[in-house]
């Protein structure tokens, strides 16, 4: 998979999960775990704000932050109950035996390969491994990007992708402020998450989103895009489809 330099993943120093998404994640969990004692994965954690934010919020939960930037490593706070590691996300099951939540916020997107079809598998296996390691009452809970074509579901996926992979491209594509210029990133459509959510074998069993954000003319124009906003996914690992279908 490919790695994000340093100077491109400072921008990731920041805390996305503002009061309204905090809600979206803090009502599933609540209504899950009502007693608060979980233990929990916070992959592609990042500078920690919010593996920290639950351990604050539950005070009986425990948590492991994995994630394979030393530099967003290193800005961790040194806090109870709160493991880090670094390293890439394919290697979680050398160091988690099983969770109760496992937390992937705006992660997949940046399972990046050479080529799209890649790409799209390294996000299926990521969630596949994930929901592997999920204990039997065990939940997964992800924050992602959907961005929805004009006419054409997924076009943006591709197109952004296209741009975004390619090396030659890279320096024209930093000044134009796509930070992810020359390593890739793969957002997809609504449609698109939730097949992929789908396919790794976890169950939907809530989907929330964020109000779209405004596009500007020329992008929507050039990437095709027609609605993107944030959504939170809360699954399940599959047992009630299992079930249903006996
Ligand atoms: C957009 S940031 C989100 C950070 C954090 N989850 C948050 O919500 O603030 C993406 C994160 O994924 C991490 N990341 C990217 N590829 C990774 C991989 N293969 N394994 C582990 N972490 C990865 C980056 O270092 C970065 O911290």
């Amino acid at each position: 998979m490919r790695k994000l330099a340093d100077s491109q993943i400072a921008a990731f120093d920041t805390e996305y999960v503002d009061a309204n998404r905090w809600k979206m994640v803090a009502a599933c969990i609540t209504k899950y775990f009502p007693e608060g004692d979980f233990s929990f994965v916070d992959l592609g954690g990042g500078n920690g704000l919010f593996t920290d934010r639950i351990l604050r919020e539950f005070p009986w939960s425990r948590g492991v932050l994995i994630d394979n930037s030393e530099y967003l490593i290193g800005l961790n706070r040194p806090v109870p109950r709160k493991v880090l590691i670094c390293d890439s996300i394919e290697n979680t099951a050398r160091y988690v035996g099983s969770a109760d939540i496992i937390f992937c916020n705006w992660l997949l997107h940046h399972l990046v390969s050479d080529t799209y079809g890649a790409t799209r598998m390294n996000i299926t296996n990521a969630l596949r491994m994930a929901k592997s390691l999920l204990s039997e009452r065990g939940y997964f809970s992800i924050f992602e990007n959907m961005y929805d074509g004009l006419y054409f579901d997924n076009l943006p996926s591709r197109l952004i992708f296209g741009l975004t992979a390619n090396r030659t491209m890279a320096p024209v594509l930093r000044r134009l402020g796509a930070n992810t210029a020359g390593c890739g990133v793969c957002f997809l459509s609504r449609e698109k998450w939730d097949e992929t959510v789908k396919q790794a074998g976890l169950t939907i069993e809530s989907y929330t989103d964020d109000d779209p954000w405004p596009i500007a003319f020329y992008r929507r124009a050039l990437l095709h895009l027609g609605n993107i906003r944030v959504g939170h996914y809360w699954c399940g690992k599959g047992v009630r489809d299992l079930k249903a279908s006996e």
